[in-house]
This record gives C-alpha cells, sequence and structure tokens, in this order.
C-alpha cells in the first residue's frame, strides 16, 4: 500500500513498523472532528481563491460521504494509513481524484491533529460540565428536603459535632460547583484555533484562520505556531479537571460505602445499584461507589502519563504526542459513565434519618457548646472552659451517659458556675443552630447556602 508521504521513500514499510506506528485503531474516534476540520479548512481555501469553489464543494461532498460509511460501518480501516487524518484524505482521493490532493494545502497533520483533538475536548469539556450539573440537581433535591435531618459532623472519622444532611450535601455541591467553573474557565482559555499553522512554521499561502476559526466555533486564532503545534496544555487541563472531579466523587463514593455498612446504617443502597455475593448469599455489596473510589486511579494515570510524555520534549511536534489522545479519550468516558451512575445511586437511595439521628446522642457532640456556654454565660476564658468541658465528658463517660441529656446537678458537680439554662444548650438541635454564623450548619445558614447554590443554577 502506498503512503501519502512515501515520495523519498525506496521500500515500503515492514509491518511491525504499522503495528507500532498507527494510531487509527484509537483515533479513529476523532473522524467527526477531523472530517470537521477539513471542510472549514477547504471552505476556507476556496474563499481565498486558493481552491476552485468547484473543488471545495467536491472535498465537502466527499467528506460527508466518508462520514457516513465511518457511521453506517462500512469505512474499511486499514492501520498502513497509520492515522485517521491520512485515512480519511486517501478515501477522498479514492473518490474524487485530483481535488482530494489539493485539501492538504497550507496544512499539516501537526495542525490537523491538534484541531481535531481539542475539538474532541473542547466538546467533552461541555458534556462533562453538563453530567455534573445533573448530579447537583439530586443533591439540591434531597439537601432541601433534609435540612433538619441532624448528622454527626466528624473529623478524623471521630464524631465532632451535629450538623444536618443538607449542610453535609451542599459540601460536594460546592466541590461539583468548582469542578464546573474549572472546566468552564479551561474551555474559554482554550477556545483558541490551532489550524494554520502547517507543520510548525506557518505557510506561505494566504490563508484567513480568523475565518476558520468562527467556522469552527473557536474565539481567536492561536498567536505563535511553534507553541500550537506542540501545545497539549488543553489536554493536560482536562486530565486535570477530571482528576479533581473523581477526586470529589471519591471521598463522596467513600462517604456511601462506609454510611451503607452495618456499623452506620446511615442510607441503604437501592437493589437497583447494589449487587450480591457469589457465595455469601446474604451479602449486598456497594460496588457502585467502589468501582467509582476505584476508577479514581485510573483517571489519575492517565494525568501523570500526559504530564510526563511532554516533560523534555523540544520544539515543535514530535511523535511521543501520539500518546496524548487515549488516556484522555479514556478519562472523559470514564468521568462521564461515573458521574451518571453517582446520580442515580444517590438519586435511588433510602435516607435513614432515624439512624442519623441516633448517632448524633453519642459522642458528646454537643461539648463545645458546653465550653461557649462557660464563656457567653459565665465569663470564663475559653481554655479553662475548654478544661471544664473535657472534665464533664469524663464524668458523663462515667455516668454512661452523652453529655447532651446530663442533668444539671451532675453538670453543677463539675462546676458550680453551671446554671440551670445549660440544658438547652446542650440539645443537639440548639447545638446545630447556634452556628449562624455564614457558611455555618445552622438551618438558617444551611437555607441561605441553597439560596446561593440555586441562585447560581438559575444564572447559568
Ligand atoms: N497520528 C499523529 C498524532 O496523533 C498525527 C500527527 C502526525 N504528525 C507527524 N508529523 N507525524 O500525533
Amino acid at each position: 500500500m502506498s503512503k501519502l508521504w512515501s515520495g523519498r521513500f525506496a521500500a515500503s514499510g515492514a509491518t511491525l513498523l504499522d503495528q507500532f506506528n498507527a494510531s487509527l485503531p484509537f483515533d479513529k474516534k476523532l473522524y467527526a472532528e477531523d472530517i470537521k476540520g477539513s471542510i472549514a479548512h477547504a471552505t476556507m481555501l476556496a474563499k481565498q481563491g486558493i481552491l476552485t469553489q468547484d473543488e471545495a464543494d467536491q472535498i465537502a461532498k466527499g467528506l460527508l460521504q466518508i462520514k457516513q460509511e465511518i457511521e453506517e460501518e462500512k469505512f474499511v480501516f486499514d492501520i498502513a494509513h497509520e492515522d485517521i487524518h491520512m485515512s480519511v484524505e486517501t478515501r477522498l482521493i479514492d473518490l474524487i481524484g485530483e481535488a482530494g490532493k489539493r485539501l492538504h494545502t497550507a496544512r499539516s497533520r501537526n495542525d490537523q491533529v491538534a484541531v481535531d483533538f481539542k475539538q474532541y475536548v473542547q466538546k467533552h469539556t461541555l458534556i462533562t460540565v453538563r453530567a455534573l450539573e445533573e448530579v447537583i440537581d439530586v443533591l439540591m433535591s434531597i439537601a432541601k428536603e433534609h435540612t433538619n435531618t441532624l448528622l454527626p459532623g466528624m473529623t478524623h472519622l471521630q464524631h465532632a459535632q451535629p450538623i444536618n444532611l443538607a449542610f453535609h450535601l451542599l459540601a460536594y455541591v460546592s466541590m461539583f460547583k468548582r469542578d464546573i467553573e474549572r472546566l468552564e474557565s479551561s474551555y474559554h482559555r482554550n477556545n483558541v484555533l490551532p489550524l494554520g499553522c502547517a507543520a510548525l512554521a506557518g505557510t506561505p499561502h494566504n490563508i484567513d484562520r480568523e475565518y476558520v476559526a468562527k467556522l469552527l466555533g473557536f474565539d481567536s486564532v492561536s498567536v505563535n505556531c511553534l507553541d500550537t503545534v506542540s501545545d497539549r496544555d488543553f489536554a493536560l487541563e482536562i486530565l486535570f479537571n477530571i482528576s479533581t472531579i473523581m477526586m470529589h466523587i471519591s471521598r463522596f463514593a467513600e462517604e456511601l460505602i462506609l454510611w451503607s455498612s452495618y456499623e452506620f446504617k446511615f442510607i441503604t443502597l437501592s437493589d437497583e445499584y447494589s449487587t450480591g455475593s457469589s457465595i455469601m448469599p446474604q451479602k449486598k455489596n456497594p460496588d457502585v461507589p467502589e468501582l467509582l473510589r476505584g476508577k479514581t486511579g485510573r483517571v489519575n494515570g492517565n494525568l501523570i502519563s500526559l504530564l510526563t510524555v511532554l516533560k523534555g520534549l523540544p520544539l515543535a511536534y514530535n511523535k511521543d504526542m501520539q500518546e496524548d489522545k487515549e488516556g484522555v479519550f479514556d478519562s472523559v468516558e470514564t468521568v462521564f459513565m461515573s458521574l451518571n451512575i453517582l446520580k442515580e445511586a444517590v438519586r435511588t437511595m433510602t435516607i435513614n434519618v432515624g439512624r442519623m439521628k441516633q448517632a448524633c446522642e453519642v459522642g458528646h457532640l454537643s461539648a463545645t457548646d458546653l465550653a461557649d456556654y462557660l464563656v457567653q454565660k459565665c465569663n470564663i476564658p475559653f481554655r479553662e472552659a475548654h478544661f471544664i468541658t473535657g472534665r464533664a465528658v469524663a464524668h458523663a463517660e462515667g455516668l454512661g451517659i452523652d453529655l447532651s441529656v446530663m442533668s444539671v446537678p451532675e453538670l453543677q458537680k463539675v462546676d458550680a458556675r453551671i446554671g440551670e439554662d445549660v440544658s438547652e444548650y446542650l440539645s443537639l438541635v440548639h447545638s446545630m443552630n447556634a452556628r449562624t454564623s455564614q457558611g455555618g450548619t445552622a438551618v438558617s445558614s444551611t437555607c441561605k447556602q441553597i439560596e446561593i447554590f440555586e441562585t447560581w443554577i438559575q444564572s447559568r
């Protein structure tokens, strides 16, 4: 098979070389972007008088036919053509002859692959944003129903202070909101056209890059061609953005796993999104959140891979860069599937409000409130109040009860300055609702946070 670049070669390449060199098995995913980019390029070449209108029309028609052949699985892929770019071009020349040979004027595969890959990344950036929005919608609707659902807030995975479930879920809404903002910021920063840089140095042809940018939906044209054909920052950005999303998903998944265990029992995952054991008939396993946690590993790997591929590459294009695609495809597909299944698993889970409240009744969650009471009501310095409260906790432990239900006389044994009104301060609901500061867990503050997120959602 004669290659498009075979002119200077006396012998044809070995089959082993084709197998090693080809990116076709994976970059055929980029066929639609490749064809779109080529039609825009040909349209511009005709506008500039570099091609005749008739040639550009033949090219566009041929390319659309190729697109259809690929989509109907009639296209014959042959790795001897190396990549999607040369596969499409070779087929175009088969189909339309002479005009097809003119398409590659003022273009190189180096700017071609960049524009194809960038279109893919931009498209999937927006798809990921939409998938995140859907997860946020589910979290918001659960949050709105659970502003009064007590939950033990934890640090070090130890009971800390009472919070409510909505407040906890809004922490994840905050993370996913930042993820959306990061993706959108990357989208805008990278919405710059690479095509028209040719191999590395630009082209002597009188091309109109601004016009191509407009045709392909880019906001502007890259400034320096040498940078452009060697730049994969846009790919690194989506990989980092996805790693961060998966890290957030993984933290949530870890909580779902813990919460669905017998020890916690805060939630029950639906049968639809749980699995059984092949040997233990009683088992219902949280495979979904476990896989979410597990898949975080591979997307992190993809980020590190590309960073490693790119480090130390001299300008401009090097074949190493062909290693940029598989990891991005994998991360993009993994995060999409992960967000969709997370959304469903959370939407269908049962929340065991009673268990959450019960869990708040152990671990002396309102201890900080006693210390705050001693400061506010008895004018005791916080450090001393902290110590007295520690003594009260030890006393409660001795009695085998939780501090929140300790009687006033018992408390007064620890410190006589403690007044009759203390009980109210030690109740769990009071403790939660006392935290009215901006961003705090009080129901009033939680409702304000819901409002802030809703305004943000509506403004989009
Ligand atoms: N298949 C190549 C890649 O994915 C396309 C660019 C090839 N350019 C070249 N000068 N060999 O990076």
